[in-house]
């Protein structure tokens, strides 16, 4: 039985953000450059993107770009963001064959004008549809995102637009507003840290780490994980009794 056929439809996760890593030393295994590994990284972007929308996921995140990474060699980033272009250009078929609507998180607005101008004729060209949701984060941070939040409030305070803060007038304010928090995050390439993603929104996430390298992961390894995720018992800070008892009441 594959891990396919294993997924239980009635219990699948609205979102699941995945961090896509690996890449360099997938190349070096090989005796290649990084830029070689990011490459190759993108047939696991489309598996992952066809896999997500074959389950019937309404939000799938991906970690693209972070707010760290411009530190790495010029070189590997003029790569990664033409890789970006191409891939974004490349893959616009696909999105459209399965309806597929991308949206970003992140400070897009520092990426270059080549790469907004692709990233903009992608998302007009999907605004539509109406399947899965692709968010691309892109030069994004949660410390980025919860610090300009805090901006954000503290110009709408200043002007009186806002009397009380709760979790969901903060909410708002983040770049995921209108999407439900991740309910399973997936990391590649062994690596056991969260890496400045979704801070806020991963406070409830179910963890799931493997050691594949990103370009190795396949549609099959996405399906493991989602069956994994639904054997997990889900608290909330509650206790197993409480929520067999909720359980119960709710199939009478
Ligand atoms: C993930 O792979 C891609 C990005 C962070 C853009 P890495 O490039 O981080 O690969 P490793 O972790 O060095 O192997
Ligand atoms: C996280 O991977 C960022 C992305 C996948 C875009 P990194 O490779 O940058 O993370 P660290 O540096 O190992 O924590
Ligand atoms: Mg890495």
């Amino acid at each position: 039985m594959t891990y396919k056929e294993k997924i239980d439809k009635s219990k699948l996760p609205l979102h699941v953000a995945v961090i896509m890593d690996g890449n360099g030393r997938w190349a070096k295994q090989k005796g290649n450059q990084r830029i070689f590994g990011h490459r190759n990284g993108v047939t696991a972007v489309r598996e992952t993107v066809e896999a997500a929308a074959e389950s019937g996921l309404s939000f799938l995140t991906l970690y693209a770009f972070s707010t760290e990474n411009w530190q790495r060699p010029k070189l590997e980033v003029d790569a990664l963001m033409s890789l970006l272009v191409s891939s974004l250009h490349g893959e616009t078929p696909t999105l459209m064959k399965n309806s597929i609507r991308l949206t970003t998180i992140g400070n897009t607005n520092a990426l270059s004008a080549d790469v907004n101008k692709e990233l903009q004729t992608t998302i007009d060209k999907t605004a539509n549809n109406t399947g899965l949701n692709l968010v691309l984060a892109l030069n994004y941070s949660g410390r980025w995102e919860m610090i300009r939040a805090a901006q954000d409030i503290q110009a709408d305070a200043a002007e009186g637009k806002l009397k009380q803060i709760s979790e969901n007038v903060f909410a708002e304010y983040l770049a995921t507003r209108n999407m439900p928090d991740p309910e399973l995050l997936i990391r590649t390439g062994g690596e056991y840290r969260i890496s400045n993603f979704l801070l806020w929104q991963l406070a409830y996430t179910e963890l799931y780490f493997t050691s594949t390298l990103w370009p190795d992961f396949r549609k099959e390894d996405f399906f493991k994980a989602i069956v994994d995720f639904q054997q997990r018992e889900r608290r909330f800070g509650k206790t197993s009794e409480q929520l067999e008892q909720y359980e119960s009441s709710q199939n009478q």
